[in-house]
């Protein structure tokens, strides 16, 4: 996006300018030849289309090298971005040569284009200029005829040629001007791809409190690739209510309450919130009543105060964000950090440790106070002390609000009211844990494997 924008702005004013004056110059001279002598001037001006094809076909060229040169730019870019973030990946599996060999190819082959942009680049304007000369020594040789020349004197004469002789530069501008505004262009049509890319559907006008009934109706979700991740998916959670999901990896957990918030939309069938259509509920105002904890925990570099309080939490006071983070168990680590709740966390919160990332994630959650709490994963990185603490915080948080948990560690869900068990993105099993025990199905035996593993 920066490199087009600055491209496109390097374009739009330098060429402006560039247009306007030279342009300007250019009108001004061939009036003037125009009004001394028509008949030589239309014999210069014979010569303009010709120019102006040699001028077009080069043009042509250059905006499809500009547009291959900034695709590889952004390669490069990414190479370079994607390397450094993954810094830790590519020392610990031995990729420095891999990404150093990908970096050196990229770059490679950004130079081979740039040379290439260069050569047609020097080229266009000598081209230019060559046919301009030309076209002015057969313009003297035919001026030097009576039938032209008339009664011309030499002073008309000499103010003539120089005019004409004038008229090389700005029109040799104009062609440079040209290449930047090629370039531009290409910039230009990335960005308006851009811009035009749909933006997310928000066409619901509710914005109610919600008291926390989910309904899933027929509910299916097909990815962009064809993956069919949630089938005909039907569930209903009361108000206030305490559901458990579990299921193997790539069940569609993750993808189920990605529906919720709608990171996602459904491909087919309905999701009700208060016996309302999830759709007819204004985005913002739908988001903002539910309360999610990524399986992935995304922390800002920022302190940790702006990190809990972030969005629209904004203007929570000192003693709500504390009450959050002792609720969360993460008040003590915090406090031992050099500047407390003042401490910048760093570039992704990478001067904490797993469980305290994540801790800082559920006080976030938690200082939402939204009536639907969505936790993904949330205590996967924790010790079991600490497992045991954010239990705690967690049964007091869940107390009048309704919530669905995610998790791969069972001992955290045996108190939900329902546990649903689901594989391939359908539910096979649900009930509460004495129940699936006693009925030695699939929960059972994820308990089983759950067991011996801990
Ligand atoms: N953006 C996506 N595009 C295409 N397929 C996806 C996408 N996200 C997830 N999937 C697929 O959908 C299926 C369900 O993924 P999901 O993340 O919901 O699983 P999960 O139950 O949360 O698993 P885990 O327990 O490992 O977190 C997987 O097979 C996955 O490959
Ligand atoms: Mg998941």
């Amino acid at each position: 996006i920066m490199y087009n924008v600055e491209q496109l702005t390097a374009a739009s004013t330098e060429a402006l300018r560039t247009i306007i004056q030279q342009g300007l110059i250019t009108i001004a001279l061939l009036g003037y030849l125009l009004y001394t002598n028509w008949r030589l001037t239309m014999c210069i001006l014979i010569f303009g289309p010709v120019i102006g094809f040699v001028i077009s076909k080069a043009s042509k060229r250059m905006r499809k090298l500009s547009q291959q040169v900034q695709d590889t730019m952004g390669d490069v870019n990414h190479v370079v971005q994607e390397t450094v973030n993954a810094n830790l990946i590519v020392k610990g599996f031995g990729g420095q040569i891999y990404e150093q060999e990908r970096f050196k190819q990229n770059s490679l082959e950004n130079l081979r284009r740039g040379l290439k942009m260069v050569a047609v680049q020097q080229l266009n304007s000598p081209v230019v200029q060559l046919i301009m000369s030309v076209s002015l020594s057969i313009v003297m040789y035919i001026a030097l005829r009576p039938q032209i020349l008339g009664d011309t004197t030499a002073g008309e004469f000499v103010a003539y040629i120089t005019a004409a002789g004038m008229l090389a530069r700005p029109i040799k501008t104009l062609t440079d001007v040209n290449e930047k505004i090629q370039r531009g262009m290409a910039a230009a049509h990335s960005v308006f791809e851009l811009l035009d890319m749909p933006e997310e559907h928000n066409t619901g006008k509710l914005n109610d409190a919600l008291k926390g009934n989910i309904q899933f109706k027929d509910v299916n979700l097909v990815y962009g690739d064809g993956h069919h991740a949630i089938h005909d998916f039907n569930l209903e959670v009361k108000a206030g209510e305490t559901v458990a999901l579990v299921g193997r990896s790539g069940a569609g957990k993750t993808s189920l309450v990605n529906l919720l918030v709608r990171y996602q939309e459904t491909t087919s069938g309905q999701i009700l919130l208060d016996q309302k259509p999830i759709t007819d509920y204004e985005l913002t105002a739908l988001r903002t009543q539910i309360a999610m904890v990524n399986q992935q925990v995304v922390l800002f570099n920022r302190t940790v105060r702006e990190n809990i309080a972030y969005g629209q939490l904004e203007n929570a006071s000192d003693e709500e964000i504390i009450a959050a983070a002792k609720a969360a168990y993460a008040h003590d680590f915090i406090m031992a950090l050099p500047q407390g709740y003042d401490t910048p966390l760093g570039a992704q919160g990478l001067n904490l440790s797993g469980g305290q990332r994540q801790r800082i994630a559920i006080a976030r959650a938690i200082l939402k106070n939204a009536p639907i709490l969505i936790l993904d994963e949330a205590t996967s990185a924790l010790d079991n002390e600490s497992e045991y603490f954010i239990q705690r915080a967690f049964d007091q948080a869940m107390r009048d609000r309704t919530t669905i948990v995610i998790a791969h560690r069972l001992s955290t869900i045996e108190n939900a009211d329902r546990i649903v068990v689901m594989d391939q993105g359908r539910i096979i099993e649900q009930g509460n844990h004495a129940e699936l025990i006693a009925r030695q199905g699939a929960y059972y035996q994820l308990h089983q494997r759950n067991f011996e593993e801990h």
